[in-house]
Formats: structure tokens, C-alpha cells, sequence
């Protein structure tokens, strides 16, 4: 049984004495796939992105191509080796399409890098300057859960359109913005009891403080269950959820995502609008898939969340789900997953006060999912 959703474990972000690591937000998020060129144009098409800057033969990269897509905060770097073998290849190879790289802006790369390393952090990149006639940027990072990385972006003393190497990118084609604003939270998904153990990283290594928990009592229906918890940064800016699959009478969904990504990894980006109709109306215009939600969720939602400013009949139309806390409400709706294998999808995001992630909507959504998997078979 669903408990309500005034129920939540909702904590306060505790300031810290000293926040040791301030992340001034998402800098950017790097995908590494199979056909970047492809990959951009589809992000470009459907998702309204822009594109920024472009790294490939001709900048002289021989080894890799990465096209740099953005819209309002948000920055994509879609990345495709150009040649056989190599950490790209190996990765694709392993984890299909997906996120390898978060990337966190702040002011002193060199810093954050000492910081999280002195506190048993990986280093996965030691402080690297990087510099062109546009002035200079610093990067670092280290190891997260399965292998992605977070890479510290420090780019005050830079001007140019994104970092040196690349070159601003100027395709015939650009189609029209969808209202996407900024990346609200990025959720992963780690093994058989890791969540404490990364939970564990992201506090004792970044700082980070626990704001959510749910337990398999949460969030599970009669097939699946999950366990999260959420992690957010001193300023609230940066929230990274992270669930572990629990036992449940069969697979649950993070045990798919495992096993198709074989590991640990970003299960899904969360990106806000101030207008989710609309932005949902032209994602489903141009071709993306949302999870199915059932006409009947409709019949009772007001009844749980009580008074909303929009119309129920266009969120009915589009599938759009909302719950509420102590706060406000919020709209939310998940896409299918955007590879071939069942790992990453979106999570399209209007917050109306509330500041928790939609638990109401779990069982709803989770059973939504469920046919998905019985259709491909792995339920
Ligand atoms: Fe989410």
C-alpha cells in the first residue's frame, strides 16, 4: 500500500558550517553514443535544443566527435569515437547509449578536486587547464557510481562558446526552443544494496545532505519495488536521487536497468518547464513516447491533490501526472526510454510550489511501467 504523499520523509537541507564543495549548478551532461551526428539531430528536432559548439576532424580531434547542443541552462554534449577501440568504444560497447559524464560548474576546479579527493574520492581527471584565445578553463574530476564521472568545470576566465577545443557550431538546420529551463535532478541507479553506499559518497565526499527517503513500503506495487533516497547539494541546486532495486514477486525496473546498462548508471534526467503543456504537446508532435498513464488515475488525482491552476482535460489528453506536498504541487510525466535498451529516459518537470519528486504518482507510473516490461518480456 501507498502511504499519502504528506507522508514523505521530507527533510530540510541542513546549511552546512561550510560548504566545502559550492556547485554554482549543472555545467553540463555528456552522453556517449553510437552516432553522435544522428543523436544530435534527434535532440535537436524533437527536443528543441540549440546547437552550440562542435569538436570533430576539423577542430582536430581525431579520435572522437562531440556536438555541444543547449537550451536556456541546459548543455548536451553528445559524444561518438571516430575510430575502433578506446574507453568510448569500450563503454558504448558495455552500457549502450548513455550518460558518462555529470558535469558540476564551479569556481575553483582545482579545489573541488583536492576536496573531494583528500575525502576518498577517485580522482578520475587531476587538475587540467585548458586554454585558447578565449581565455582559459579548468576541469577535474572524480569516479561516481559505475563509470560515470562528475567533472568539475570552472570556466570564470573564459569567454568563448564552450570550451577550448571546441568551435562554435553552425548546422543549416535549428529548429524552434521547447521551454526547457534547466536540469531539476538526475536519478541513479546502483546494485543489490549500494544506495547507502553511494548515499554515503555523495555525503562524505561532496557534502551533500539526504532531503528524501523512500523504503520498498514506498514505492512498490504488487510486481516491483525500489528503494531512493535523494541527495542534494548545500544550495539546492544539484539533486541526485539514487535507487536500488528491492524484492518484489518479479523483476523490478532497476533490475532491467541493470542489467541492460550492466552496471550502475543515470537512469534518468529530469528537465524543468514553466509550461509543461505545451512542452509535452510538442515533444509527443515530434515523435517522443511517454509512458502510458490510465485514463482511470484521472478519476480520483483531484481527490489526492486537491485544487490545481490548470485544467484537468489537456493533462488527462497528454498524460501528464501530479501529486503534491507541504509545498505546492507538481506536474510531472516520464518518457519511454530514448535508447534501444530499456536504461535512460526524461522525466519532463513542472514544479508548482512542491519540492519532493512525486511519490503519489510511484504506483501509478510503476504499473505503467510494468506493461511496458511485460511487453518486452522481462517483467
Ligand atoms: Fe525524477
Amino acid at each position: 500500500m501507498l502511504t499519502d504523499a504528506t507522508s514523505l520523509h521530507l527533510e530540510k537541507v541542513v546549511p552546512q558550517a561550510e560548504d566545502f564543495l559550492p556547485l554554482l549548478g549543472t555545467d553540463y551532461v555528456e552522453l556517449y553514443v553510437g552516432n553522435a551526428k544522428q543523436a544530435a539531430h534527434y535532440y535537436m528536432s524533437a527536443w528543441g535544443f540549440q546547437p552550440l559548439a562542435y569538436r570533430g576532424l576539423e577542430t582536430g580531434s581525431r579520435d572522437s566527435v562531440s556536438y555541444v547542443l543547449e537550451q536556456d541552462k541546459i548543455r548536451l554534449v553528445l559524444t561518438s569515437p571516430l575510430t575502433p577501440g578506446g574507453p568510448i568504444n569500450e563503454h558504448i560497447n558495455r552500457h549502450g547509449d548513455g550518460v558518462k559524464v555529470i558535469a558540476l560548474w564551479v569556481d575553483d576546479a582545482a579545489d573541488a578536486w583536492k576536496q573531494t579527493t583528500q575525502r576518498g574520492g577517485e580522482s578520475f581527471m587531476k587538475p587540467e587547464v585548458r586554454e585558447d584565445n578565449d581565455g582559459r578553463v579548468v576541469l577535474s574530476g572524480i569516479h561516481t557510481y559505475g563509470e560515470t564521472v562528475h567533472i568539475f568545470v570552472e570556466r570564470k576566465d573564459y569567454r568563448g562558446v564552450f570550451m577550448p577545443g571546441f568551435r562554435r557550431w553552425e548546422p543549416g538546420f535549428r529548429s524552434a526552443t521547447i521551454g526547457l529551463r534547466f536540469v531539476d535532478h538526475m536519478v541513479g541507479n546502483v546494485g543489490w544494496n549500494e544506495m547507502n553506499k553511494w548515499v554515503e559518497f555523495y555525503a562524505k565526499v561532496m557534502g551533500f545532505a539526504q532531503i528524501i527517503s523512500f523504503d520498498d513500503k514506498d514505492i512498490s506495487t504488487e510486481y516491483t519495488a525500489l528503494m531512493s533516497k535523494v541527495m542534494s547539494n548545500g544550495n539546492g541546486r544539484i539533486k541526485f536521487p539514487i535507487n536500488e532495486p528491492a524484492e518484489g514477486r518479479k523483476k523490478s525496473q532497476i533490475e532491467e536497468y541493470i542489467d541492460f546498462y550492466q552496471g550502475a548508471g543515470v537512469q534518468h534526467i529530469a528537465v524543468a518547464t514553466d509550461n509543461i503543456i505545451e512542452t509535452v504537446t510538442h515533444l509527443k508532435n515530434h515523435g517522443v513516447e511517454f509512458l502510458y498513464v490510465p485514463d482511470t488515475y484521472y478519476d480520483t488525482v483531484l481527490d489526492r491533490v486537491g485544487k490545481i491552476d490548470e485544467d484537468l482535460a489537456p493533462l488527462k489528453e497528454l498524460g501528464i501526472l501530479i501529486d503534491r506536498d507541504d509545498e505546492g504541487y507538481l506536474l510531472q510525466l516520464f518518457t519511454k526510454p530514448v535508447l534501444d535498451r530499456p536504461t535512460m529516459f526524461f522525466e519532463i518537470i513542472q514544479r508548482k510550489g512542491a519540492k519532493s519528486f512525486g511519490k503519489g504518482n510511484f504506483k501509478a507510473l510503476f504499473e505503467s511501467i510494468e506493461r511496458e516490461q511485460e511487453a518486452r518480456g522481462t517483467l
